[in-house]
């Protein structure tokens, strides 16, 4: 596999869908110490200071239908459970659709772009930001008190090299596991990684706020809210607040 590392850039998804553009090859990884324009979901903002974190983008050509996407981001997100657990022993969990908290705070959140037409993906791109190395006083003001780091967790400093290492290796093998067997095995290990399932939780969609609780995931990663009055709703992007 092709890697690509640079100093500084403005977001790794970004320079991953240039090259896509000229014609990189599957699996291509970018790896930058400095974003000055991350990205995360929602439109938002993703702030990482320079040489404490890991923040990837993956290339990949999924020979699935546009509509299976959210099955890469699920696969990302096991893989980048499994990987931080067996490496450093942190209890990382998932919380829907794809962040990662280490009780209660996050530690890894992932962003995943593509371009597609009616049934064919043309790419699509995977980046993960993985709070390694980072004090507390690292993060901005408004994400101190629900974000946290590997370092923050364990007291010690990591090697950012060899766990990056753990993480590609982790991903290739559920990658090709999902390539093989189809996604009914991700998304059994993705409930079993999950923190915000058979939970009581409060959902923000663009305008509209739901109470419930977590009853399931199906097929396509899209959250069942059995709500108040008996009702199933199924939510395909929000933000779940689990202190509810
Ligand atoms: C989120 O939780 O909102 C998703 C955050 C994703 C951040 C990563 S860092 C590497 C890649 N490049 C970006 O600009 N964003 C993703």
């Amino acid at each position: 596999h092709e890697v690509y590392y640079y100093d500084s850039v403005s977001s790794t998804n970004d320079v991953a869908k240039e090259l896509a553009l000229q014609g990189a090859r599957d699996g291509s990884l970018v790896v930058a110490e400095e974003q000055t324009g991350g990205k995360g979901r929602l439109g938002r903002e993703w702030y990482s200071p320079k040489y404490k974190d890991i923040k990837f983008s993956l290339l990949l050509y999924p020979p699935v239908n546009p509509s299976e996407a959210s099955q890469v981001t699920m696969v990302t997100a096991v893989a980048m459970a499994l990987a931080v657990r067996k490496k450093t022993g942190v209890p990382a969990g998932i919380k829907w659709p794809n962040d990662l908290l280490v009780e209660g705070r996050k530690i890894c959140g992932i962003l995943t772009e593509m371009s597609a037409e009616l049934d064919k993906i043309n790419y699509l791109v995977v980046g993960a930001g993985l709070n390694v190395n980072q004090e507390l006083a690292d993060f901005p003001e408004e994400v101190r008190d629900i974000a946290t780091s590997l370092k923050v967790e364990k007291g010690v400093e990591l090697a950012r090299v060899s766990l990056l290492q753990a993480i590609l290796e982790e991903y290739e093998q559920w990658y090709m596991l999902w390539l093989e067997q189809g996604f009914s095995v991700i998304l059994a290990k993705w409930k079993e990684l999950s923190v915000s399932l058979h939970c009581p939780v409060r959902i923000h969609t663009l305008n509209k706020s739901w109470e419930g609780w977590a009853e399931d995931v199906d097929a396509d990663g899209a959250l069942l809210l059995r709500l108040p009055d008996g009702g199933l709703q199924r939510l395909i992007a929000g933000d779940v607040s689990l202190r509810v």
